[in-house]
C-alpha cells in the first residue's frame, strides 16, 4: 500500500528507506527482495567511487511500480518511473525504467519504447535485480532464468524477454564482476600499505 503521509524526498535515503518499508510492509517477500538488491548496488557503488546515496535510493524505487495504486499500464518500470517524474524526479526515473529486461518486455508487450541506459547505477541495479530472488536470497543469473523459466514458463512474455535480453545483461555481469573484482583487489592492497 502506497504510504505518503508527507511529500517525500526520494534524494533522502532515510525517507526513501522508510517509504519503501511501509509501503511494501504487505509483500514482505518483494520488500526483503528489495532492500537486499539496495544494500548490494549501495556497497557496490560505493566500491567503484558512483554517487552512492543516489544509487541506493534508485535501487530502493526500481520496483515500486508493483504499488496496486501506480498501477496505469500494469508494467510495473514504466508504471514506477511515471509516479518519480511526476513527484520530480526524473533522474531517477531514467535510472529504473530500464531495469533488467524491462526493454526487451516492453518491447514484446508493444508498450512505448524504453531505451537503455549506459549509466553506471542503472546497470548496477540490472546486475543485482537478476540475481537476487524473491525473498532476498542472492543467486547466480543462471539460477535466477531457471527459476523464472520454472515460474511463468518457457512460453510467457516474462521469459521471452529474459531470453531476449540474455546477451546484454550477461555483458553487464561481466562488466561489474570484473570491476568489482579489482576495485576489491585495489581495497585490499592499500589497506596492506
Ligand atoms: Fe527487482
Amino acid at each position: 500500500m502506497l504510504v505518503m503521509k508527507d511529500k517525500i524526498n526520494f534524494r533522502d535515503p532515510d525517507q526513501t528507506l522508510e517509504f519503501i518499508k511501509n509501503s511494501f510492509a504487505d509483500s514482505p517477500k518483494r520488500l526483503e527482495h528489495i532492500l537486499q538488491v539496495a544494500e548490494c548496488v549501495h556497497s557496490s557503488a560505493n566500491e567503484l567511487g558512483l554517487n552512492a546515496p543516489l544509487a541506493y535510493c534508485a535501487a530502493l524505487l526500481h520496483d515500486v511500480g508493483y504499488l496496486e495504486e501506480l498501477k496505469v499500464t500494469g508494467f510495473h518500470p514504466i508504471d514506477g518511473a511515471n509516479f518519480l517524474s511526476r513527484e520530480g524526479y526524473p533522474e531517477i526515473a531514467a535510472l529504473i525504467v530500464c531495469h533488467s529486461n524491462s526493454p526487451e518486455q516492453a518491447h514484446i508487450k508493444k508498450l512505448p519504447e524504453i531505451s537503455i541506459s549506459e549509466d553506471p547505477i542503472a546497470k548496477l541495479i540490472t546486475y543485482w535485480d537478476v540475481q537476487t530472488k524473491q525473498g532476498g536470497e542472492l543467486v547466480s543469473y543462471d539460477q535466477r532464468l531457471e527459476d523464472i523459466v520454472a515460474r511463468y514458463g518457457e512460453e510467457s512474455d516474462v521469459t521471452r524477454a529474459h531470453r531476449m535480453a540474455e546477451p546484454r545483461i550477461r555483458k553487464i555481469i561481466k562488466e561489474f564482476s570484473s570491476s568489482l573484482d579489482k576495485a576489491a583487489k585495489h581495497s585490499t592492497t592499500a589497506s596492506n600499505t
